[in-house]
């Protein structure tokens, strides 16, 4: 029988050395300094230099001007990439050439992520989206904006599908996200192939001159597809996209200018749907009659003006943020405060193409109103607008649908919503320019009004036909019907008649008249009937 204590003879085992606990700890601080001096080193200091050369900013330069001093808190800034392919196995470079966080503008959280161009080009691997889809989770839970500093060079081209993979992951959080929380892209480098779909899918684009483009497909492809020469700046410049195809709304000068950009648009909207946007102390007072108001709005219907005057004479401290000013000129957007609380302004422009509404101008205005409306934004609209813009190419590139836009936009919108009729507002142009018809509460009329369903020689001309041909002089005959259809027509009255408009007023009174109004709405409740969304006409 085998003896059961087996352990008798044995020599006994050595004793475990007592860990070192302090060694341990000094070298796994020693490590964290490591992996955080790599981290913030990014692709190192030639690559940086060849980054400041260029004009741009760090992704990590980026962030300090961005946010409040001392504010960013970095998330993952250990995350690495996992993938073995092409050399990458030889460099795992912390962070992997995405720094993400949250910190705070003005006092508000924001979360932020910034593609770090000196780290594989800032390119997007599966890491740097999931990095990305975890500060929006984040955002999203806590209600507070996200803003993305884009520069990279597309998709990581060794991780294949896999960052194909993120990226759609990303498209995914920015549309779950819209209409939840703000989100703001600045483009400060490349962006391009299906990368572009992440910054589209935001609130607002900002785009540096001469350093940033945006396209789907560069110029060496169309070149062998097309046969087209274009350059980099021609296909998708800062001005071509604030320009030309509306996809950007603001083009400015460098790296510091688009931030500082992005954090007085910040200003103007709240942290997410559910809060009120932020108030800023009165420095203007309400009462306040703008003299110069009389004579801004020419009686000549003819005659041109810049309603960003009209606007800034009855706005807080004369102070318009104005957004996409390069696009689509006949018509004016952007954010101002009236008694220290937002407001979106809508504003055909007489001063282009006598403010007439085209596809571009529909687009630009319903997406501004949908944003307002998403954000709580209140609503002024101010009109003059001769209808909307004849032709082929307008009807071809189908106005009908795009005109629709709008119509959806302001028809949908909750938010409190008032409107001027400065001068002209004639046939389908009163119908989508915020009339009473579409929900708006408050509608005033300015003395110069022409409310009608077109103007006066035109109007003459199809219905008085049969009396001007009688007439000896054709000439006489038509000032006098056109003079008549003027009294009758080209007027707030009638409208005001009928309750279209609530009230004619004074243009030096347009101020104190719209801030009376907005206080009076500032509680307002207004909802659409249950449905899952609607059929937006896109
Ligand atoms: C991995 C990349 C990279 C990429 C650049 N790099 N782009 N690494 N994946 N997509 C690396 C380079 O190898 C280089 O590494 C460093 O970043 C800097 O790049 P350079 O070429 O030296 O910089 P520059 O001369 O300024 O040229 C920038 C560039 C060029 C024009 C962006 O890098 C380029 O053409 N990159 C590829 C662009 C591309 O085709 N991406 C895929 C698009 S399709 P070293 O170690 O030498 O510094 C796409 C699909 C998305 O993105 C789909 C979403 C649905």
């Amino acid at each position: 029988m085998v003896s059961a204590d087996t352990t008798k003879n044995a020599s006994p085992a050595p004793a475990p050395a007592a860990t070192d606990w302090d060694a341990l700890r000094t070298a796994q601080r020693a490590r964290l300094q490591r992996m955080s001096e790599q981290a913030f080193a990014g692709g190192g200091k030639d690559r940086i230099e060849k980054q400041h050369k260029q004009g741009k900013l760090t992704a990590r330069e980026r962030i300090d001007i961005l946010l409040d001093p001392g504010s960013f808190v970095e998330v993952d800034r250990l995350r690495t990439h996992r993938c073995l392919d092409f050399g990458m196995e030889k460099s795992h470079p912390a962070g992997d050439g995405m720094i993400t966080g949250y910190g705070q503008v003005d006092g508000r959280h924001v979360f932020v992520y910034a593609q770090d161009f000196t780290v594989f080009g800032g390119s997007m691997s599966e890491v740097a989206a999931q990095k990305i889809c975890k500060i929006y989770a984040m955002a999203m839970k806590v209600g507070a904006p996200v803003i993305g500093l884009c520069d990279s060079g597309g998709a990581r081209i060794q991780e294949g599908v896999a960052s194909l993979a993120g990226y759609a992951d990303i498209f995914c959080a920015n549309t779950l996200a819209s209409g939840v929380i703000p989100q703001l892209s600045v483009i400060m480098g490349p962006c391009a192939g299906g990368a572009v779909y992440s910054p589209a899918l935001t609130d607002f684009i900002c785009m540096v001159k001469d350093t940033s483009y945006m396209f789907l497909t560069g110029p060496d492809v169309i070149k062998q597809v097309t046969h087209e020469d274009v350059t980099m700046e021609q296909l998708g410049g800062a001005m071509t996209h604030s320009a030309k195809s509306g996809v950007a709304h603001f083009a400015v000068d460098d790296d510091t200018r688009a931030i500082t950009t992005m954090r007085e648009l910040l200003s103007f909207i709240p942290s997410n749907n559910s809060e009120e946007p932020p108030m800023r102390p009165l420095n203007d007072d309400p009462e306040r009659k703008d003299d110069a108001l009389k004579t801004m709005i020419p009686s000549n219907p003819n005659r041109p003006y810049d309603v960003r005057e009209v606007i800034k004479a009855i706005v807080d401290d004369r102070h318009f943020f104005e957004v996409q000013p390069h696009f689509a000129g006949n018509i004016v957007v952007g954010f101002t405060r009236m008694m220290g609380q937002s407001v979106g302004i809508v504003a055909n422009q007489p001063q282009v193409m006598a403010g007439a509404i085209d596809i571009d101008a529909s687009d630009k205005a319903a997406r501004f109103v949908r944003f307002c409306d998403s954000f709580n934004i209140p609503l002024l609209t101010l009109v003059d607008v001769p209808g909307f813009l004849p032709g082929t190419q307008q009807e071809l590139g189908g106005v009908i649908r795009h005109g629709a836009k709008l119509l959806y936009a302001y028809a949908e919108a909750t938010v409190p919503k008032m409107t001027v009729i400065l001068r002209k507002a004639y046939g389908g142009a009163y119908c989508v320019m915020a009339p009473k018809h579409l929900r708006t509460d408050v509608n005033f009329a300015l003395p110069t009004a022409e409310i009608a369903v077109m103007g006066a020689a035109g109007a003459v001309a199809i219905v008085m036909r049969d009396d001007l041909n009688k007439a000896s002089d054709k000439d006489a005959k038509m000032k006098e019907l056109v003079a008549d259809y003027a009294d009758k027509f080209q007027n707030p009255y009638k409208a005001a008649e009928l309750g279209y408009i609530d009230e004619v007023i004074v243009p030096e009174d347009m101020r104190p008249r719209l801030c009376q109004a907005l206080t009076l709405l500032r509680n307002k409740r207004d909802e659409l009937p249950p449905k899952k969304h609607g059929n937006m006409p896109l």
